[in-house]
């Protein structure tokens, strides 16, 4: 057979992290695992709470539901959405038609497009930011127009900046707050005009708040799109219980919103898969309504984050942004773009990290930055911390 892959697979670029794992895999054969300190991906490492983990998922295994499960959710998850909703963001959503849960969040920001973008729509993406957004548009023949994320807006994209027509040609526009890798919170205001940027030019909003309950008690606590006025009439948001509650293997998330903008959405669902595993919604919806283990979350990363900044300020870092999720935004030293540091950080101190520009479709928006996640203990992060600072990055060139 002689198949030529899809053209769509030439445009979604080579594995960003080959590289990056080619060196880890080096160091860890030459210094032991133990060594290798790994700030690399977003995923946490600690466990996920009890009563999701064995109240709920184990005693839905041990009283089976057969059948497939809901395209849209049980109804169950869906009311326990809608009640930590209204808990959280005194928003009310009505489980029947404004919830769909979904597997994981990134589920679902990659096929949104499937529902609202037509090939040669514009899709407006913050830069740098999380992959599936621009993969998604280019999977419908969507053309992404990227938002620089940039430290002199506050990392907020600027609206004004983009010409009015691409503008109308533009299908959905993408936000993310807290930001991965920027770490910004958007303010009330910025939802405020981005609202009245899509009415103005019909855009959908879709708004990716998979960090919203990752924050620190000195930091804003982040606003959902909802709690705007006129967020629900132009916007979805997109959820996940993945680093609420750390739940990234059990892959459940949900799309909220106005039943006459979610039903295209749900439309999508219902051919692309047969729905979530009730053990896994059950397993959520626990974890929905407890709020004790998210509090800790947020100290152990608060704890892990006044760490590890201090020693980066030490190391020669010249700018660290860490507002709320659990990244940390770190503005190399002048001379050292991200990638050459991130090596350089590895190599030296045995500590992987992200470098910016793999984070940005254009490596620009990137690659004065590295990012670290706070997925390491506090004795851990300590140790990362002392190596790097011990490094002296001021003086690399
Ligand atoms: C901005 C953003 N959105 C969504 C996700 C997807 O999370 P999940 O698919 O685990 O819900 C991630 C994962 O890192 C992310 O960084």
């Amino acid at each position: 057979m002689n198949l030529t892959p899809s053209s769509y697979l030439d445009s979604l670029g080579g594995y960003a992290f080959a590289e990056v794992d080619k060196a880890k895999e080096k160091i860890i054969a030459e210094r032991g695992s133990d060594y290798l300190i790994d700030f690399g991906v977003g995923d946490p490492t600690d466990p996920t709470p009890a009563v999701a983990r064995e109240e709920a998922a184990v005693h839905a295994l041990r009283n089976p539901d057969e059948g497939y499960p809901s395209y849209e959710g049980e109804e169950f998850f869906r009311h326990a959405v809608a009640g930590w909703f209204k808990r959280r963001f005194d928003v009310e959503l009505d489980p029947e038609s404004e919830i769909t849960a979904t597997l994981g969040s990134k589920q679902s920001v990659f096929s949104l497009p499937m529902a609202f973008v037509d090939p040669g729509d514009v899709v407006l993406i913050p830069d740098p930011g999380y992959p599936p957004y621009t993969t998604g548009a280019k999977q419908r023949g969507g053309q992404p127009v990227y938002m620089p994320l940039k430290p002199e807006n506050n990392f907020l994209p600027d609206l004004d900046a983009i010409d009015p027509k691409t503008a109308d040609k533009a299908s959905l526009l993408w936000l993310n707050s807290p930001n991965n890798p920027t770490t910004a919170v958007i303010p009330p205001d910025f939802y405020r005009q981005a609202i009245a940027f899509c009415r103005q030019h019909n855009i959908l909003l879709c708004s990716d708040e998979a960090y919203s309950e990752m924050y620190y008690e000195a930091g804003p606590t982040p606003t959902s799109l909802f709690e705007i006025d006129g967020g629900r009439d132009v916007g979805l948001v997109i959820h996940s219980l993945s680093k609420r509650s750390n739940m990234t293997n059990y892959r459940v998330g949900f799309v909220a919103g106005k039943n006459e903008l979610l039903q295209h959405f749900k439309e999508v669902q219902t051919n692309m898969h047969s729905g979530q595993a009730q053990i896994l919604q059950a397993a959520a919806a626990a974890a929905l309504t407890d709020e004790q283990h998210v509090q800790e979350m947020r100290q152990t990363y608060g704890q892990r984050r006044e760490i590890l900044l201090p020693y980066l300020q030490q190391a020669g870092f010249r700018d660290v942004y860490a507002s709320a999720g659990f990244y940390v935004w770190a503005r190399t030293p002048e001379s050292t773009g991200s990638a050459d540091l991130c090596k350089l950080l590895l190599e030296e101190a045995g500590v992987n990290t992200t470098p910016g520009a793999a984070l940005a479709q254009q490596p620009e928006n990137g690659s004065d930055f590295v990012r670290f996640a706070l997925i390491q203990n506090q004795n851990r992060t300590e140790e990362a911390g002392k190596r790097l600072a011990n490094l002296d990055l001021s003086e690399v060139s």
